[in-house]
């Protein structure tokens, strides 16, 4: 399976911190957003990643991120014009996802939680149909909203309805089949003007194609789009990372666990960060941590 991190839009909730910078490319504690939602793709195995963001961020994500090698991944990158929709990303895409099976995730979501690192192994088993989350918020209206018949069978999914039918939000993470690209051609933008993920999810859902599977309370989904939420997103992570000793979303942790790269890769690149990131890093290879535990 193949994957695309989008991480363009405007960041407008976040200014002034995002009129001169990218709002997946601030700290969330002590790592850049985009490093978690990529951390994301990584556990699910997914190696061959397409980064989406505007004109103006391109350029910095590319510095971030090179080409991928360090953490034995591939990385390549278009540009988004104008934030034109989630669903925009498919047809961006398009050559790229070349019919194949592919996730995609948003640059500013946050996921964090125990099982996690299975369910996304699992989902990009995918071959047929789509597979989006469902995830229990105080307030569903900011989000696509799904909604469930008594045997947990979902009904509908509405995109920020005023009136939401359920509490479960549908989360920033999808993973299609290699028809995506055909469905979101056929869509039209909406009142707001954008190519909606939730009209895609739509298609497959009248199909019935669509399977949504519900994230419990042992997940975190955090949301980094506020002032607020960015603070706490950073905390959270803070205190998770200052009790275990252990750090959440470190894709030179993941890619040296699941074996993208070798003993010698992760000791150059500890060896370029002179800090108690680059110490964790050279702990990593001295000591045996968990695998549960590196996600
Ligand atoms: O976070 C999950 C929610 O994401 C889902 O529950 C909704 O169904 C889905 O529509 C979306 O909600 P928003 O409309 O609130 O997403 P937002 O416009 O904030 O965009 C999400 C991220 O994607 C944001 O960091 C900016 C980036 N983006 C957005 C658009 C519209 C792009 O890179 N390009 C775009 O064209």
């Amino acid at each position: 399976m193949k994957g695309i991190i989008l991480a363009g839009g405007k960041g407008t909730r976040l200014h002034p911190l995002t009129i001169s910078t990218s709002k997946q490319l601030l700290p969330v504690y002590d790592k850049p957003m985009v490093y978690y939602p990529l951390s994301m793709l990584m556990l699910a195995g997914i190696r061959e990643i397409l980064v989406i963001s505007s004109p103006e961020a391109l350029p910095a994500f590319k510095d971030l991120l090179g080409d991928g090698h360090q953490w034995g991944l591939e990385f390549s990158y278009v540009q988004q014009d104008h934030p034109r929709g989630l669903a925009d990303a498919f047809l961006l895409g398009k050559d790229f996802i070349n019919r194949q099976p592919v996730s995609l995730i948003l640059g500013d979501n946050i996921f964090f939680g125990h099982g996690l690192p299975d369910s996304l192994r699992k989902a990009s088993e995918l071959q047929e149909g789509a597979l989006i989350f469902a995830y229990p918020v105080r307030d569903p209206e900011r989000y696509g909203v799904v909604e469930f018949d008594e045997h947990g069978k979902a009904l509908s999914i509405e995109e920020k309805p005023e009136k939401p039918r359920s509490h479960y939000a549908v989360p920033g993470i999808y993973f299609y089949d290699g028809r995506v690209v055909e469905f979101a051609e056929s869509l039209t933008p909406s009142a707001r003007g954008e190519l909606e993920i939730t009209d895609l999810n739509c298609i497959y859902l009248e199909n019935s194609e669509l399977r949504v599977e519900v994230l419990g309370r042992g997940v975190a989904w955090l949301d980094a789009g506020t002032h607020e939420s960015l603070l706490q997103a950073a905390q959270f992570v803070q205190t998770l990372e200052d009790r275990q000793g252990m750090m959440i979303s470190c894709p030179e942790e993941i890619a040296y666990r699941l074996g993208f790269i070798d003993r010698e890769t992760l000791l150059q690149q500890a060896k370029m960060i002179n800090n108690q990131y680059g110490d964790y890093l050279l702990r990593l290879l001295e000591e045996e941590i968990p695998f549960h535990n590196a996600g």
